[in-house]
């Protein structure tokens, strides 16, 4: 009776379809971000540390979760937990997380989608790598065309979304991953060629710990959430349309090992970008992507113009893409919670999703302009959002989702999915249980009592 199970046809749907939310802006855009303003290298491995020992586990965890109740995240947590009333008001974690990330990433999907555009005008030749940090910096903060963009982007999620998406995400990430992918290889060769690439290098490889505080910690720790779309039920979401005889532990070291090498090829491309531009330095923010990449293609490309014009539009539609498959996730972790719930028909819930993203987005998008001076603990309305999502929903619903599987689902319940009812092996599975039994809740707990001041 789903529409959403039987359209993750294929065996590779979930893994195809978990990838492709994963791997987005929070690679290309907010990775370098995050790296740039903690200090590179350390950040770097504190990231990779915690992508094996919080998101790996909480990925299976979340994906079982959903497998397991195979309707929506309400009734997973609640059939998963023996029948508990109060573990199936987890459904409305994925709704509000869902409306507040989708509300600020749509703005930087919306900037993706106006570079594209540049890209296919032909409006990045011939310019100074001054010229487009000025010219990010009038676009970001004008008042309309951002807000166009923005909404753009959410009625084409919208439509995909209400069209029944998972034939879509699944075809889509067929074709799009493995060229975005070696697109991205290309550009991190380009980039070696760049005056910066010893100091890019140099920033990326060798980790100056002295750099490294408790923020940096959250900070990494929230970035490994992310970057793998774990701790808001966005996999829950995803696990419910999974086949019974998908391997989840497998494909879910697949798609983190996808995520995170994508993330450090963004870095190689980044990093000798920056240094080669005068002035620009690696904690610039959420803007180094917008000005660097510009500029990797026409000073690459200085002498083909026709290779630079190719690159520079196939990658921001790439972008564009990769930003689409994970603004979807985002609206149908929520959309999902209301269709089952208040038997609402698919557009109608998309619509009034997207209308709220509308407003909260607008909000965002104006915050890099007439609106920059409103802060609310020293941070920026988008910078807020940001902050909501990644350093306190995530780390808290991953907690959550840890001690579910780990002390609330019956162990026998939990083996039974990760082994599909014992046909297949799965030697990491004592491992798991412990992280997610002790080590996860404790890291997770330790990291957040520090930067509350606590410890
Ligand atoms: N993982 C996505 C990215 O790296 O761009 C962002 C994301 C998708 C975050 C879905 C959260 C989510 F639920």
């Amino acid at each position: 009776m789903t529409e959403e199970k039987s359209t993750f046809g294929s065996r590779l749907g979930v893994i195809l379809a978990a990838a492709g939310s994963a791997v987005g802006l929070g690679n290309v855009w907010r990775f370098p971000t995050e790296v740039g303003q903690g200090g590179g290298a350390a950040f770097i491995l504190i990231y990779i540390f915690f992508m094996l020992v919080l998101g790996v586990p909480v990925m299976i965890s979340e994906l079982a979760i959903g497998r397991h109740g195979q309707k929506n995240v309400s009734h997973s947590f609640f059939t998963m937990s023996g029948n508990s009333r109060p573990w199936a008001y987890m459904g409305w974690y994925p709704v509000i997380a869902g409306i507040l990330v989708l509300s600020y990433y749509a703005v930087v999907a919306g900037w993706t989608l106006e570079y594209a555009y540049q890209a296919a005008i032909n409006g990045f030749a011939g310019k100074s790598a001054q010229q487009y940090a000025a010219d990010f910096g009038a676009f970001s903060s004008d008042v309309f065309s951002p807000i166009l963009y923005l909404a753009f982007i959410l009625v084409l999620t919208a439509v995909i979304v209400a069209m029944g998406v998972q034939k879509g995400i699944e075809r889509a990430a067929k074709v799009m991953m493995p060229v975005l992918f070696l697109c991205i290889a290309v550009l991190v060769v380009c980039s070696f060629s760049l005056p910066g690439v010893e100091r890019g290098l140099t920033f990326l490889l060798k980790p100056d710990f002295s750099k490294v505080d408790s923020s940096t910690v959250l900070s990494a720790m929230g970035q490994a959430f992310f970057s793998l779309s774990v701790g808001i039920c966005c996999l829950c979401t995803y696990g419910c349309y999974a086949r019974k005889d998908v391997n989840l532990m497998k494909d879910s070291i697949h798609v983190a090992s996808i995520d995170t090498l994508v993330a450090v090829m963004s870095g190689l491309i980044i990093f000798p970008a920056v240094y080669s531009i005068d002035g620009l330095e690696p904690n610039a923010g959420p803007s180094l992507v917008f000005i660097t990449l510009p500029n990797v293609f026409q000073q690459v490309f200085a002498d083909m113009p026709v290779l630079a014009y190719g690159f520079s539009l196939l990658f921001y539609i790439l972008l564009v893409m990769a930003a689409l498959t994970s603004s979807i996730s985002m609206l149908e972790m929520s959309a999902s919670i209301f269709i089952r719930k208040f038997n609402m028909s698919r557009p109608l819930a998309c619509g009034m999703i997207v209308l709220v993203c509308m407003v909260l987005g607008t909000a965002c998008s104006l915050s890099f302009g007439v609106w920059q001076d409103i802060t609310v603990c020293g941070l920026g309305i988008f910078d807020l959002f940001d902050f909501a999502v990644a350093k306190l929903l995530m780390p808290i619903g991953a907690f959550l989702i840890c001690g579910f599987v780990a002390w609330r689902v019956e162990e026998k319940t939990l083996r039974n999915e990760l082994t599909n009812n014992g046909t297949i092996p799965q030697p990491f599975y004592p491992i798991y249980r412990l992280i997610v039994k002790y080590v996860a809740p404790i890291c997770i707990l330790t990291i957040f009592l520090r930067e509350l001041g606590v410890m």
